[in-house]
Formats: C-alpha cells, structure tokens, sequence
C-alpha cells in the first residue's frame, strides 16, 4: 500500500516559495554586479546603418555600451535544429545577439548597455541612436504561405491507404480552414540571467526549462569546454516552453560579464519577452474528412502551413497526433513551413497537439453536423481501438470511459441538437465537446540517491520545476521507495553539477525522472541487502532485490517483514555514513511494442450574449486518462492551468503585428489578453486513472499539457451550438459573433 504516491501532497516547496525564500535567477544576491539593459531596434529587416552610443556612455553610471561594433563573435559550433524528443545539446543554432548589422526581426536587440545599477542602464539605454538600412520585409504568414515547403528535419509524412481517390468518393465531407495567430508565453516570472566568470569558469543562473542545455550553449558560444560552465535555475516561476531553448540573453550576460571582469545581471521586460524567445506560430490548418453515411470515416486530409524565421527552422509537428487519435484507413497530413522575418517560434505548452486538434476537432464536430450525428457519438463511431498509425495496441486507453463518465456528470445527453435551440432568458447557451491526446513519452533521465546512516536522504537530478510540482512528486517517490518519511528527504534539481536529465517539457519529468529517483532508491536496497547478506547470520539470506523492501529504517522481506535488518546497523558495521547510487533509467524495450498516448475530452458550456457577442464559458467539464496520478492535488492545478488557458486560446489570446512595420502591436499584458477570475467560472477536472504496467515502472503518463488540447475546439463548438456560426479563427472576440 503506497504511502505517499497517488496521496493528494501539498508543494514540499510551497512555503518557500509564497515566503520569498525561494530564489529566481534574478535574485541571486551576487557582489559586485553590473547591471545590463537591452536596446531593441525598431525595424523588421536590412542593417544598422550607424548607431550612436556616445551620449549613453556619457550617462551617469554607464560602465560600456555593447552593440555589434564591440561584441567579441559568439560562436554556435553547431548548426542542427531537431525537435525536443530527439534534440541533444550539441544541435544548437539558436539566435545569438550583436554579432553582425544584420536586422532578422523587429524589437531584435541592438545594443546592451551595462551601469551600476538597473535604472541607470534602463535610462541611458534610451539614449542610444540607432539608424537603418531598411529591406522590404515579409511578417504576414498568409503572404508567403504559398511558398511554404517540407522541413529538413525528417521526411515527409506518408500518406496512409489512397485519401486523395476516397476523399473523391466519401458519401459525406467536409472541408474548412481553421486559423492560429501568434500567440506567446507569458509567465509571471520575466526570463534573467546572472552570469560569473572566475578565470575561463563560467556560472550562470538563469531561468531555464534545461540546465544542460543552456550549458551546451554557452560552451559552444564562448569555446570553452562544458566542464567549465555551470547552470543553476532551482527555481522557475512558469515557462511553458519559452525557456526550452536557449535564448539569447544568458549568452548575451556572459559575453558582457567577460568583457567587463564582473558579474552581469540581465533582465526581461514584459515587453522584450514578446521578441525574446519563441512563440507558438501562426498556423493555418486545411482539414477535409470524408466518411460514410453511418458516421464511419474514411478519409482524413489535415494540411498545415505555419511560419518559421529566416534565422533558424521550426517545426510545430502539428498534425502529428491527428495520426492516432482515431480509425480510419485513408489519410494525409503532411505539414509545410514558411519564412517571415520574424524571431523563430517555438514550443508552446502541448506544442503541435493543441493547435493540430483545434483543427481536427472543429472539424470533427462539422462532420457531425453534416452527418447529423451527436458529436460525441461520431467519435464513438470512430473510436481507434488500436493504433490506426502503426497498428499497434495501446499501453492503456480509457478514453472511452472518459467520454462516458464526462458526459454523464455534464448532462449530455439533454443537449438540443440544433444549434441555437438553447437559452437561458436572453443568452443563448451552448454545449460543445472534443477530444484530447497528448503523447506519453519517457526520455533518459539520471538521479542520484545519498542514504545517510541518519536515516536522512539528498536526492538529485538535472531536471526543473517550472511548476508542475516536479519538487513534491520526487520526494513523494523517493520517500516511498527508501520508505522514509517526506521530512527525511531532501530533492533538488535545477544546477549542472547533479546527474544528466532531459529538459522539463513534453509533459515527460515523472516518467523520465521519476524512473530515474525510483531506480536510484532500488539501487539502493540492492547494495544494502548485498551488505547484509556478507553477515553470516542475516536474516535476508537467499533473498533477491525484488523480494525486499526499505520500511522505516528497515529493508525487510516483502512477503514476511518479521525478517529484516536495521540499514544504520547494516551501514555502521561496514563504516559506512552514508551509501550514494546514481541510476540512469530508459524507455523499457517493452514499450516499442505499444502505442503510448494519454487522451481526455471536454465538455464545455457557454454563454452568448447575442446583441454583444461576448462570450462565457461557464461549465467545463475535462476528463482525462493519463496513467497513474501521482499527486492529485497538483495534477488538478494541472489541469486547472490547462483549461484556463485553453479559454484564453479560444476568446482571447493573440499577438497582434503590424504588418506595414513588422511590429508586435500589443508586447504587454495590458493588451496581449489573457484569462482574469472574473472570466474564469465552473472548472471541474476529473481523473480516470489507468493501470498501466507498460509505459514506464511508476506507471505515469504525461499529463501537465494534455490539460489545455481539447479546450479551444470544444468552446468553439459550443459557440457555434449556441449562435449558429462557424468561427474558424481564433480568438473568436465578439466582432466575429455579430
Ligand atoms: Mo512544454 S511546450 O513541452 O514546455
């Protein structure tokens, strides 16, 4: 019986956090530091033509002003850009600043001026003159959609059976486009960096999704080798993918904190963060499904186009999950890339799936309207009982339960069919519904694992805690398996110099971690008993390592703990203080026979204003399906986060850019829209938990971003439940409604 994992835990660092004693990168107290302010340039494309540094120098504290003129050359010895799944931190391009005239997008940095203290660089950074060669520039993704092309990274999907001859044939289709803007991150915290030479040691901290990664990068930038850089983010107040990779600001504090001989310290405006790392692209999506009269599909046809930069190459994966979220024998998706001058996109939290199944599940739902079938009942219809992309069972799937018991709590089965027929006084009401799928992945990951003779544990690993509550969960495994108590162990991550993990994304930490803390605590019952087993009267004789466990200062048989020794006695006799074992944990060869996904629906319910056009969510129903919930307590917040920001990817959310300039129109939360409490109302998230042996020992799926997939297509659908129109690009504001 477990003692701590599937119990609901609050944050083991949910006092130091909302007591100020946890720090961000950019609270580290450094002596000493200078402080750095980014000047950005005001133009989309062409060259500096001069810039004029001098009366900024003359300001009052300025220690020197960088622009590309006196920037020593940040070198990316490599030039490989892959997906995070398969990246390593040799395949680095990211965008490095100053390092020639060159304008790639507009607010690029141009200049970083560094004084004694913050608002003497922040003021003389306005004091900078910059002027331009200007070149025609493309920001409009619509523009240069046509010359889209295949990215290089990986082939080009293949289609499945013959979609183009059934499609022609289908007895019903539909067929529509559906719109993304640009739309960013925005965490609370701003991204910072600190940065320290001692000699040719670098260290820095930064807020970071993936110390080694960062670490990667800054060796490659400065030629030094890795061993020399250190990285620490043990703290990260959100990131959702903007820190994945790494941004140009650590290099850009490291190259001025060489230059200077004294620590640097970099911050984040709201503002620069709108151009300071990625976002999630502008993604136009052509979905066409064909299928039979009884409601069976086809054929599916999902094309995607989204933009990339003309610095680096992005790859959304967009339609990647439309191969496996339901039966069908016939399909095309294949996914197009085009240039615009603007930064380069990136993952933004369920990258790919959360803009490929507001496509597909608007247009799931159009096919139920053609068809005249209940929405939920077409995907019911259409349920893929096994992988339809390789044939292969599934580890676990309980989406059909999840379908069930959501629409049972949310009353589905009162739904008038007819859009527009339900009301409540002057509002019209609708209900919509969709699917959700995200991929169960585990990458290597490594833990280590020091028992102290005081029954007291260190755990580490190289991971972050952006906020899932990476922190409580593996102190929650590490407790149950050395079978302490949560106050006796101690876990930290976020700082290179602990064991190799992958950088926090993908919703894959406990799977990958977690294996990694539970096999180091195994590890270090197996070196016990071997101990023990040296003494000639012990009492585990003959045991083996699964037959054992550690239980309050004991390892005991399994089967019979009146047969155990003391592990301080154990550790005492053999002089030890303490026993360390590092573990690095794997995908099992198992898994490749499976298809490992965890999956969820929506229902949702909202209100429109008819004569406004504004729009309430005001009942969610999600449930999902994602293996073991090891912390119900922070999944829910979870899942919580998702839906509200799929709300706010529905109603609100998108990055304006004035395309006559090139410019971000709204870098600022006063004017980027993002959900408020006032928008926020019935949110009941539910768990169907799953058994499933296969995918990973702890049994854990990813489940931090599948909370948000499914959230935009079911509120579109609903709004067209309520109002009768089709919105197909998103934020449906209240101009679209009227
Ligand atoms: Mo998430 S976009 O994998 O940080």
């Amino acid at each position: 019986m477990a003692r701590y994992i599937g119990k609901e835990m609050s944050r083991v660092d949910g006092i130091a956090k909302v007591t100020g004693k946890a720090k961000y990168a950019a609270e580290f107290q450094i002596s000493n530091l200078a402080y750095g302010f980014i000047v950005l340039g005001t133009v989309a494309k062409g060259t500096i033509k001069s810039i004029d540094t001098g009366e900024a120098e003359r300001a009052a504290g300025v220690i020197r002003v960088f622009t590309h003129l006196n920037t020593p050359k940040l070198d990316p010895k490599f030039s490989m850009v892959q997906t995070p799944s398969r990246a390593t931190d040799e395949q680095d391009k990211s965008f490095r600043a100053l390092q020639s005239d060159k304008i790639f997008f507009n607010m690029q940095p141009v200049a970083l001026v560094v004084a004694e203290t913050y608002e003497q660089a922040r003021y003389a950074a306005r004091l900078v003159k910059v002027s331009y060669n200007t070149e025609p520039h493309t920001t409009d993704t619509e523009a240069v959609r046509a010359i889209a092309r295949v990215p290089t990274q990986g082939p080009p999907p293949k289609p499945r059976g013959n979609p183009e001859e059934t499609m022609r044939t289908a007895a019903v289709k539909v067929e529509a486009e559906y719109r993304i803007p640009i739309e960013h991150h925005n965490p609370i915290e701003p991204h910072a960096a600190i940065a320290v030479w001692q000699g040719d040691k670098l260290t820095v901290f930064d807020k970071t999704q993936g110390v080694y990664g960062v670490r990667a990068h800054l060796a490659s930038s400065f030629g030094v080798p890795k061993e020399n850089v250190s990285v620490l983010s043990p703290f990260v107040g959100g990131a959702f993918g903007s820190s994945l990779r790494p941004n140009y600001y650590p290099a850009l504090t490291a190259m001025a904190a060489w230059e200077l001989k004294r620590p640097v310290k970099v911050v984040y405006t709201r503002t620069q963060m709108f151009t300071g790392h990625g976002y999630r692209p502008y993604t136009i999506q052509k979905v066409a499904l064909g299928a039979e009269r009884s409601g069976k599909l086809s054929t599916m046809i999902h094309e995607v186009v989204h933009n990339t930069s003309n610095i680096d190459e992005f790859s959304d994966e967009t339609t990647l999950l439309t191969r496996q979220v339901y039966a069908c024998p016939n399909l095309y998706a294949p996914l197009k890339i085009t240039n615009t001058d603007l930064p380069t996109p990136t993952w933004m939290r369920a990258p790919g799936a959360v803009s490929g199944m507001f496509a597909l599940e608007c247009a799931m739902d159009e096919l139920a309207y053609a068809l005249k079938i209940d929405p939920l009942e077409l995907r019911l219809i259409n349920y893929a009982e096994v992988d339809p992309e390789s044939g292969k069972p599934f580890s676990s799937k309980a989406l059909r339960e999840c379908y069930r018991l959501g629409a049972e709590k949310f009353g589905w089965k009162n739904r008038q069919f007819e859009p527009r027929s339900m009301r409540d006084g002057r509002l019209l009401v609708g209900w919509g519904m969709a699917t959700s799928v995200w991929d169960a992945a585990q990458m290597p990951a490594a833990a280590l694992i020091t028992l102290r003779v005081d029954g007291t544990a260190q755990v580490a690993s190289a991971t972050s805690d952006i906020g899932p509550g990476t922190y409580t969960v593996m102190t929650m495994i590490a407790a149950e398996y050395l079978g302490l108590k949560l106050e006796q162990v101690k876990f930290e991550l976020g700082d290179t110099k602990f064991p190799r993990s992958p950088s926090q994304g993908g919703s894959w930490t406990t799977a990958s971690v977690g294996s990694a803390v539970r096999g180091a605590a195994l590890a270090i019952g197996t070196k016990l008993l071997a101990l023990a087993n040296q003494e000639p009267n012990s009492p585990l004789k003959g045991a083996a390592a699964a037959d054992v466990e550690m239980l309050d200062g004991r390892l005991q048989l399994k089967s019979d703990p009146s047969r155990f020794v003391n592990i301080s006695g154990v550790m005492k006799r053999n002089g030890l203080t303490a026993i360390t074992e590092t573990f690095e944990s794997r995908p099992s060869e198992e898994r490749k026979k499976y298809a490992t996904l965890a999956h969820g629906a929506q229902f949702i319910e909202v209100k429109v204003d008819p004569d406004v056009g504004t729009v309430h969510v005001t009942r969610v129903i999600e449930v999902t399906a994602s293996g073991k919930i090891m912390n119900p307590k922070a999944s829910h917040s979870q899942k919580i986060g998702g839906v509200v920001w799929g709300i706010g990817m529905a109603l609100q959310e998108a990055t304006e850019i004035d395309h006559r300039y090139g410019r971000i129109m709204n870098p600022n939360l006063q004017h980027y829209h993002v959900p408020v409490n006032a928008d926020i109302l019935e949110i009941e998230t539910i768990f169907v938990e799953e058994d499933d042996k296969i995918v990973n020992p702890l049994g854990v799926k990813g489940m931090g971003e599948l909370g948000m997939v499914g959230i935009s297509p079911a509120i579109a659908n609903a709004v067209f439940h309520a109002t009768g129109k089709r919105i197909r690009d998103l934020p449906i504001t209240p101009d679209k409604l009227l």
